[in-house]
């Protein structure tokens, strides 16, 4: 089996229902921090570790995720015509030349599992990276880079995972492990459990290597929690089959599914941003003063 992982789906058919009304017509994933949208940052992540083809699950509101990463004509003759150099590079640049864009319909949103599930026709029989693009993850190198240099070593499916307050282990999928070094062996894994049921407070975020025998088993997997299709259920019908890993990852991550994620996202990389950063600082401190 290929070790490489050259391509990276990006489920964005969920409703977003925390971030209503922003979510009613344009998906989560296209919230911006700062000034590029959250699917964006995660692209970026992708193309860094190497994948050359970015498969987006879409749902009811697809145009905007598939308008983004398009060429934008009229923007960039405009844009050409007042001599914005600057800004039609950073249009124009999205996606290098060598990345290929595929979008694909979840017809209805019956979970990540099943999000994932509809991608199998365009991933076909290699190992595949799966991208949240809602945690956003701030690291230099990238996580997905790091979990690829894992993959390369291990050839098993791998969970982006971090440490979480145990009373949040109800938001998350949890994995049991032995030790704690940066890459463990997973021996079960639950969705969603009660802080006393939970077996750990490893808890897996949006990032995951997986080899293409998910398919199989998220074909047979039904609803769990929430009423939806779970990806952690589907991995924990391959665990049966293959080993897992959990590689606790290097890097901040935030939530950005929830506001409180989402506006610490937004206030730290607005204090990184080279334009923004010492008014938007001396701006904030004298919030505080
Ligand atoms: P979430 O659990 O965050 O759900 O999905 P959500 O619907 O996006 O947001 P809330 O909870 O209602 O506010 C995790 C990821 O799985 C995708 C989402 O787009 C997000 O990237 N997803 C979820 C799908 O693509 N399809 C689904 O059916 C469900």
């Amino acid at each position: 089996m290929s070790k490489r992982v050259r391509k990276v789906v990006f489920p964005v058919a969920g409703m977003g229902t925390r971030f209503l009304p922003a979510t009613k017509a344009s998906p989560k994933e296209m919230l911006p921090v700062v000034d590029k949208p959250l699917i964006q940052y995660a692209v970026e992540e992708a193309i860094a570790a190497g994948a050359e083809v970015m498969i987006f699950v879409t749902g009811r509101n697809k145009y905007a995720i598939s308008n983004h990463f398009d060429t934008a004509y009229e923007l960039e003759s405009e844009l050409q015509e007042r001599g914005k150099e600057k800004l039609l590079n950073m249009v124009h640049n999205i996606v290098p030349p060598h990345v290929s864009c595929v979008f694909i319909r979840q017809s209805m949103p019956l979970g990540l599992g099943h999000a994932v599930l509809c991608a199998e026709p365009i991933v076909g029989d290699e190992p595949f990276a799966v991208i949240l693009a809602d945690d956003l993850i701030d690291d230099g190198s990238g996580c997905l880079s790091q979990m690829v240099q894992a993959f390369s070593d291990t050839g098993s499916t791998i969970l982006g995972v971090e440490r979480v307050a145990r009373e949040d282990t109800e938001k998350y999928g949890i994995v049991d492990t032995e030790g704690d070094e940066q890459l463990l062996e997973v021996k079960s894994i639950v969705e969603k459990p009660k802080p006393e049921d939970a077996p750990s407070s490893l808890a897996v975020v949006g990032r995951y290597i997986l080899t293409s025998g998910i398919f199989a088993q998220l074909a047979q997997t039904g609803r769990g929690a929430g009423g939806e299709i779970q990806l952690t259920d589907g991995i924990a019908r391959l665990m049966q089959r293959e080993q897992v890993f959990a590689y606790q990852f290097k890097g901040k991550r935030y939530d950005c599914g929830s506001k409180l994620g989402y506006l610490m996202a937004t206030v730290d990389y607005a204090l990184q941003h080279p334009e923004l950063k010492e008014d938007f600082k001396a701006w904030l401190e004298s919030r505080f003063s």
